[in-house]
Parts: C-alpha cells; sequence; structure tokens
C-alpha cells in the first residue's frame, strides 16, 4: 500500500485507530473516507477536516454496505484501499446466559462485518490497476483474553481468513494486509488511560512508519504487539495466557 497516493475507505473511522489512521493517511497525500454508523459524528469530521470524505455505513447490515459501494463507486471510481477496521469489545460472563447477546453481536460487527465488506468492495477493487485490502485483528488473535472470549475467537478468525484471502488473490493486483493492533488507548472498552495500553498516538507513528518503510508487508506488527502475537513461537503461550487470565478475575 502507498499511504502517499492512495484512495482509501475505512469503515469504523468516527474515532480511535480508524480516525487517527484517516488522518495520518490524507495528510501523507492519499484521499480518505471515514465511515460509521454515527451520522452527527461524520457531520463534525467532514467540517472539521477539509477534505475528508464520510459515508454513514452500519457493516452489519448488507443493505448498508451496498448503499455504501454505490456512493463510493460514483464518488471516487479510483478507490483502491479498504480497511476493515468496524469493531466492537464487549466483556461476557458465560456464566451468565445474557452474555449469548454479546456474543451474537460480537460476530455479526467482528467477523461478518468484514467478511461481508471484502465480498462487497472486492470486484471494484480488482478493476483497479493496484489495490489493498488490511484487515484489522488483534494481538489477542493469538493469545485470548478470557474477559472477552468471542472478541478474542473473531479477531483470530479474521487472522485466519485473512490468510486464506490472500492465497486465493495471489494471482491478482489485490495485496491483503493485516494490521495487528495491541492494546491502544482508544474507547472500544474504555482503556482510553489504561498506562498498560499504547498511546494512541505513538501506536499511529509507528503503524504508518512501518507502511511507509515496507510497502509489501503481509502484516502490521508494532514492537509491542509481539508480547502476544509471537507468544507460541517463543513458547510463551502458558504464561501470557495466565497473565491475561488474571485481569478476568
Ligand atoms: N484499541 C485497542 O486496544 C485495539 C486492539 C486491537 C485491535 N483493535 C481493533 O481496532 C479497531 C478499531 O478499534 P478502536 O480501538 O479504534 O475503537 P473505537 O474507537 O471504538 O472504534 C471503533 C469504530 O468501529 C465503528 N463501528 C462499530 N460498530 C460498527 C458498525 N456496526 N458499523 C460501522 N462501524 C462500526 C465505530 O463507529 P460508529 O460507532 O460510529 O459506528 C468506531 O468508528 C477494532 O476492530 C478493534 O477491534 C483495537
Amino acid at each position: 500500500m502507498d499511504v502517499t497516493s492512495s484512495t482509501v475507505f475505512i469503515p469504523g473511522a468516527t474515532s480511535g485507530i480508524g480516525l487517527g489512521l484517516a488522518l495520518r493517511l490524507q495528510a501523507r497525500g492519499s484521499t480518505v473516507v471515514v465511515g460509521g454508523r454515527r451520522r452527527e459524528l461524520l457531520e463534525q469530521l467532514a467540517v472539521t477536516h477539509p477534505g475528508l470524505g464520510t459515508v454513514v455505513i452500519d457493516t452489519t447490515d448488507e443493505a448498508s454496505i451496498a448503499a455504501a459501494v454505490t456512493e463510493l463507486a460514483q464518488r471516487h471510481p479510483t478507490l483502491d484501499t479498504l480497511i476493515t477496521m468496524a469493531g466492537i469489545m464487549e466483556p461476557e460472563d458465560l456464566l451468565d446466559p445474557a452474555s449469548l447477546e454479546v456474543a451474537e453481536r460480537t460476530v455479526a460487527v467482528n467477523l461478518l462485518g468484514p467478511i461481508r465488506l471484502v465480498h462487497a468492495f472486492l470486484p471494484g477493487l480488482l478493476a483497479q490497476p493496484a489495490a489493498t485490502v488490511m484487515t484489522v485483528t488483534s494481538g489477542l488473535a493469538y493469545v485470548p483474553l478470557p474477559a472477552t472470549p468471542t472478541y478474542s475467537a473473531t479477531k483470530a478468525a479474521i487472522h485466519s481468513w485473512t490468510e486464506s484471502l490472500r492465497v486465493q488473490l495471489a494471482d491478482t493486483r489485490v495485496q491483503v494486509v493485516e494490521l495487528v493492533p495491541p492494546a491502544v488507548r482508544t474507547t472500544l472498552m474504555g482503556q482510553q488511560e489504561e498506562e498498560s495500553a499504547m498511546p494512541l498516538e505513538e501506536f499511529l507513528d509507528e503503524v504508518v512508519g512501518l507502511l511507509q518503510s515496507d510497502p509489501g508487508a503481509q502484516q502490521v506488527l508494532v514492537r509491542r504487539v509481539g508480547f502476544l502475537r509471537d507468544a507460541v513461537a517463543e513458547g510463551r503461550y502458558p504464561e501470557v495466557l495466565a497473565a491475561l487470565s488474571g485481569r478476568h478475575r
């Protein structure tokens, strides 16, 4: 992905990592459209960030995705990059039957959402001279946080799905990249002030640096995510799972 000249759509960029990445890509010369459900926030963003495109989208709703595809094809026919950023993270107590609702919602947004988005946007991306699909997983795809079982499972599933997508698109001009954030200070699950989470700006600096230094990379891995992502390879999985389990009790 070329951060300086791409035309990028980021559904899930009304806040946090998505918005931060959108503004950095725009600052480097790319054309960026942000998406999300919060219409008022999108309207404000369009005013505070001239040139930033906005699209209202609910990634759990096929009709909403289809409308976004049509709108973007008209407004940005050179759209060549899709970043499937939208996600939710909610704790679940598996001994409480009410947590099933959380699980179902999490699968709809975090697992089915990116799959639907890629299906909907792929025909347009395949028609471009070069294109990128970036999925967004988590260090928790590699070692689960037991307090958020379905969240962790959806991120592991998207990691796996991304690997298959890359193989299936190998003979096309669509590059497939997995962004693997560690804990970052956003409002995703109220960790915006958590000392142990990575400051958002620091994370974004490292991500954009990696995208620039290695535009062909299959995964975007900031140093901090190695603790989780490399736990199995480095024989640390039991200790890391035990450390993450502490947070549940
Ligand atoms: N922060 C972390 O520690 C961390 C770590 C690993 C991975 N990640 C991943 O990074 C991504 C961004 O998270 P964040 O930390 O930046 O949290 P965030 O600030 O809460 O951002 C989540 C974004 O997803 C959007 N969204 C949620 N449900 C949606 C839906 N149904 N349709 C469309 N958009 C939807 C939200 O917009 P609306 O509410 O306006 O719809 C918001 O823009 C997520 O996939 C998350 O799992 C984050």
